[in-house]
């Protein structure tokens, strides 16, 4: 009998079975959990904007996962079209072949992206957003070196910022927590301010603060030996650690203008913000960015496979042919048939559904019905773009004083927002890394009206139960 045939709960038999000890017969799974000392619930279902469990309880899917799901849960021809691939050729390794799953989607990507990728860029498919972040950054190193400029090396970020949870990724990481016990692994090439008005790190305000924030990367590159940088890597809309925080106006365009004057590549981090979920195909694209490499994971495939992307310049493109013409990186499943497969058929459904355009107007619909919370005198922010959007947690709502982080509001707000089924991601440290509240909400684009309200209702109760006393 196979082991996922056995109840689960059934833990004497299981112990007859595999001749166990009790012990380790009771304990309920053999996965390495994200936190061992919780129970999981078995997602066995998924129809539109929710996950069924195996005990039949319906969740509402506020956050998309981890703003993941944008076609929705259970589209059952996005599963048609990767078996169909997979029963054709499921897997041909780079180094000897193309498919033509992971070409359509390359031309597709490019079709959408800023105007700059459009003549001679190209795309390198990956499996997920760390992935993403670690051939950007090796390509940015590369490009130097095959540009005759080897002293270029380092990559900086900013503070309160996430992209990527491997080593090369959680060094460009400013998330205070996500890094901390890794620091003796993680080199430390440079982090400068975040853009984020609501706890402004200069104690200004917009637009009198004249983008004091977007000027600390000149600062930073002054100051400290532009000439071994060879990129800036940025969150558009600052996802996970800010709990959906915009660039205001011209934040970008200054960035742009500093990383050109320095001749350092711009790399946008689009891994949350990428494929739709902002309004635009990517967030850049609401100020007129062009940078010289976009990172996007995510949403590209809407969780049906893992899938991740590169989009690369044609410029940085040239820099390779013209040298070596070969980039000294690779994973064996980048550029997969059926994850690309699926990506596609994603992009199919998107299209044909016209869910690029339907989430500035349905991000207003959830804003909308989020406007009640900012009543309530723990709501410091609600905050976002499109369909990413944010509430902030806070003790004092006139001087943005956050709780300690020992409250652990955030996550009582998550568990309290489970009681009514409804899911949200939430996030601390969203002040400095170690203090802060904020959950994210980023459902799927099919979300209807009265779902956004369901998720406005559940945390308006979550706020009465985590506050009542
Ligand atoms: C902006 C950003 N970059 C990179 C990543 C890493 O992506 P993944 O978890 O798919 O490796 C994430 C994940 O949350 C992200 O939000």
């Amino acid at each position: 009998m196979a082991a996922d045939t056995l109840p689960a709960e059934n833990h004497a038999f299981r112990a007859f079975c595999y001749n166990l000890p009790m012990s380790t017969a009771t304990r309920t799974t053999s996965l390495f959990s994200r936190n061992l000392r919780k129970e999981y619930p078995v997602a066995v279902r998924g129809e539109g904007c929710w996950i069924v469990a195996a005990d039949g309880r319906r969740y509402l899917d506020a956050s998309g996962q981890a703003a993941v799901v944008s076609i929705g849960h259970g589209v059952a021809e996005i599963g048609r079209a990767m078996a169909e691939q997979a029963s054709q050729i499921a897997f041909a390794h780079t180094t000897q072949f193309h498919s033509e799953p992971a070409e359509k989607l390359a031309a597709r990507l490019l079709a959408i992206a800023p105007r700059n990728f459009r003549n001679g860029g190209r795309v390198y498919f990956v499996s997920g957003g760390s992935e993403a972040t670690e051939t950007g950054i090796k390509l940015a190193r590369q490009y130097f070196l095959e540009s005759q400029q080897p002293s270029r090396y380092r990559v900086l970020a900013r503070r309160q910022s996430y992209h990527g949870s491997t080593l090369g990724a959680m060094s460009v990481s400013g998330n205070v927590a996500r890094r901390a016990p890794y620091a003796p692994l993680i080199p430390e090439w440079g982090h400068v301010a975040p853009c984020f008005c609501y706890h402004c790190p200069f104690d200004k305000t917009f637009p009198e603060c004249k983008l004091a924030c977007a000027d600390d990367l000149d600062a930073f590159l002054r100051s400290n030996d532009a000439s071994t940088v060879a990129a800036f890597v940025f969150e558009p809309v600052v996802g996970a650690t800010l709990g959906a925080a915009p660039a205001v106006d011209g934040y970008t365009v200054r960035i742009a203008e500093i990383c050109r004057a320095h001749g350092i590549l711009l790399i946008a981090d689009e891994v949350m913000t990428g494929m739709g979920r902002t309004g635009k195909p990517f967030a850049s694209e609401h100020w007129g960015l062009e940078p010289d490499i976009i990172l996007t994971g995510k949403g590209i495939a809407s969780g049906y496979a893992p899938l991740g992307a590169v989009l690369v310049a044609p410029h940085i493109v040239e820099s390779f042919e013209e040298g070596t013409a070969s980039f000294m990186h690779g994973f064996t499943y980048q550029a997969h048939p059926v994850a690309t497969a699926a990506g596609n058929a994603v992009f199919d459904y998107l299209e044909a559904h016209r869910l690029f355009e339907r989430v500035t107007p349905v991000g207003e619909t959830l804003r909308k019905a989020l406007a009640k919370l900012e009543n309530h005198p723990h709501v410091g922010d609600v905050r976002g773009l499109g369909l990413l959007q944010g509430v902030e947690f806070v003790k004092d709502k006139s001087t943005h004083e956050p709780f300690e982080k020992a409250a652990g509001i955030a996550e009582k707000i998550r568990q309290a927002a489970l009681e009514k089924n409804v899911l949200v991601y939430p996030g601390q440290g969203t002040l400095d890394g170690t203090r802060g509240d904020h959950v994210l909400l980023a459902p799927p684009f099919i979300i209807k009206p009265e779902e956004c309200e369901l998720i406005a209702g559940a945390l308006q109760y979550a706020l009465s139960r985590v506050f009542s006393a």
